[in-house]
């Protein structure tokens, strides 16, 4: 891949990334097969397979897995090194030639990392330090089983180092594979098919509305990323069946497809420093900012919305996708001060794309005032 090499609407000069070859089908039966077809084709001999705890208990892993010998390495569910450490470990003992990853963005991202560290007698913390791979990873295969990050087919992965979590972008992270599997996302609890799927939709609806990196590959992808979200959202949340499940797991993996070519925009920059400040997860910390980003934004993403004024929007965001996001902010019993909100701010400010990519242009008082208005229920 070509380094620093961006789309720039503005200059009429686009490029697409795009390094996973996705697989997705609708029962695990069906999974198991095409498990195999890609472990004879690669010729696989050794497969490691890894997963974390939560997800082991569900079962799944002995679903995909019937009958087969593997050995299987449990990771952390926050992105740690030791487990990570051990992982590296079991693969370089068990000679591996294949990775087959099963769970959240958590054990995805981690995986990425495992194989790369494994050929390469790096530690995991080194692989920030280095552009290029003196060896190519060991071969990936990422099956999710919550459907938001889109971690299964882009080059982005997350570690905690001294406590604080940091991502890195490279494209030899990239899962070579993806397999996604309906009947595995229609069995996600309540809570994160909705916190999960939503952060796809944000995805989606911000990795389309840059104001430079955009391509016609690009929007063409995030345009029916969308509208999958829009006429499956609600039924995956409230009745999960193989078909909303299928649509959901497709356009999280469309819009994770898109952040390998662009980025995240407005409430996710907001989000980032809050949920740092507060302790929230990801998903959560989205919740307060997406309203407010988005009609901050209007007047220059009216255009990927048409037929909509700015209030039916609203409506239909509120309806459609905000539908649980009040009960699960009422549970947040934390308060925020200035001191706090000028924390915040400072972060976004030295997110200098952000400022080059944001729809509308925005200053520092833009940062304030919209976290004053989105916070406005914790403020002191
Ligand atoms: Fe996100």
């Amino acid at each position: 891949m070509l380094k620093k090499l961006f789309s720039d609407q503005v200059n009429g000069f686009w490029r697409f990334h795009c390094e996973t070859q996705i697989l997705a089908c609708k029962t695990l039966f069906q999974a198991v097969d095409k498990l195999e077809f890609v472990k004879r084709n690669l010729n696989s001999k050794n497969i490691l397979v890894l997963s974390d705890q939560g997800v082991e208990s569900t079962g799944v892993v002995d679903q995909l897995f019937f009958g087969l010998s593997v050995d299987v390495s449990l990771l952390s569910a926050e992105c740690e090194i030791s487990p990570i450490n051990a992982a590296i470990e079991a693969g370089k003992k068990g000679k591996v030639d294949l990775i087959v990853a099963v769970g959240g963005g958590s054990v995805l991202d981690a995986a990425k990392i495992v194989a790369a560290a494994i050929p390469n007698a790096l530690a995991p913390e080194d692989l920030w330090k280095v552009q290029n791979l003196p060896v190519q990873p060991v071969m990936l295969l990422a099956i999710p089983t919550t459907f938001g990050t889109g971690s299964e087919c882009n080059m982005i992965t997350h570690l905690k180092m001294d406590n604080v979590k940091r991502s890195l972008n490279r494209e030899w992270l990239t899962p070579p594979f993806a397999l996604l599997v309906a009947e595995i996302a229609e069995t996600v609890p309540s809570k994160l098919r909705y916190l999960a799927a939503l952060d796809a939709w944000l995805h989606a609806v911000e990795a389309l509305t840059l104001r430079n990196e955009v391509s016609p590959i690009q929007q063409g992808i995030l345009k029916e990323a969308i509208q999958l979200l829009d006429s499956n959202f609600k039924s995956y949340v409230n009745t999960p069946d193989k078909e909303n499940s299928f649509a959901i797991a497709s356009a999280s993996s469309m819009a994770g497809l898109a952040l390998n070519n662009s980025r995240t925009g407005l409430a996710h920059a907001l989000a980032t420093p809050f949920a740092e400040c507060m302790g929230l997860p990801h998903t959560e910390s989205l919740l307060p900012f997406i309203l407010p980003s988005l009609r901050y934004n209007w007047q220059n993403i009216a255009s990927s919305f048409p037929d909509e004024s700015l209030i039916k929007f609203e409506q239909r965001i509120k309806a459609n996708y905000l539908f649980n996001a009040g009960a699960i902010m009422n549970n947040w019993h934390f308060t925020i001060n200035a001191k706090d909100v000028d924390v915040m701010v400072k972060t976004c400010l030295d997110d200098s794309v952000l400022k080059k990519e944001n729809p509308m242009p925005i200053e520092p008082e833009g940062f304030t005032e919209l976290y004053k208005v989105a916070l406005a229920q914790w403020l002191i």
